[in-house]
């Protein structure tokens, strides 16, 4: 499975990026407004750093406005994914996009069928919000697996990006699902390496360590 990193902030993504765990990222216009930076400037930083695909989302609501937007996120560098939300007129211009060459990502989707739209758009990435679905007391992996089947039925290469991630199990449980990317914030990528039976065998290695006197250098 692949790690995207959900954020602006170029600083936690060279972070992550040098310990290999960053094989693309992810941006909104609410992490962009987060990161206090131009758009098309911290956009650039990101694609210059990250080799992988940079998701950069339009503000525009019309399809003919968000292809022009789409058009110019995509001069950014040749890595940029031009990000549309899952409305009719985002799939119109996910349609036009895809066909001129661009990798896009459609965001904000919430249902199989959504899904399926994208996948027939041609959509690169679909990112269901898993986090989102759970707050209501849905259940936000249930639509990872549901699209996972659905894709796989019919062989569409749209790639499952799980999005909204909330917490470390969410990356396993969609990894055991076989979503193809999973975007997180940097803390719950750093989450994954916790457990408090690490923390516990650490604390008990070292002092006997130091009971016994071992030194290594
Ligand atoms: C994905 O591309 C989105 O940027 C993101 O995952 C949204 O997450 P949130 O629901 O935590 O805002």
């Amino acid at each position: 499975m692949k790690f995207f990193v959900d954020t602006a902030d170029v600083d936690a993504i060279r972070e992550l990026h040098e310990l290999g765990m960053v094989d693309g990222v992810t941006t909104n216009p609410s992490l962009i407004a987060k990161s206090g930076r131009d758009i098309l400037e911290v956009t650039k930083e990101i694609c210059d750093l990250v080799p992988g695909p940079v998701s950069a989302e339009v503000v525009a609501t019309d399809a003919d406005a968000m292809i022009e937007e789409g058009r110019k996120l995509a001069e950014i560098a040749p890595n940029i994914a031009v990000k549309v939300p899952l409305t009719w007129d985002g799939l119109k211009a996910c349609k036009v996009l895809s066909e001129e060459g661009n990798m896009v990502n459609v965001t904000l989707c919430f249902s199989a069928n959504q899904a399926l739209l994208a996948a027939k758009a041609g959509a690169t990435f679909i990112s269901p919000f898993i986090g989102r679905l759970d707050d209501l007391n849905l259940d936000g992996l249930q639509l990872i697996a549901d699209i996972r089947a659905i894709y796989d039925n019919y062989g569409y290469e749209t790639q499952v990006l799980a999005a909204s991630i909330r917490s470390a199990n969410h990356m396993s449980e969609c990894a055991k699902i076989g979503a193809d990317v999973c975007t997180a914030p940097p803390s719950v990528i750093k989450a994954m390496a916790n457990h408090v039976l690490t923390d516990k065998g650490l604390a008990a290695f070292l002092a006997d360590a130091e009971k016994a006197g071992i030194k290594i250098v």
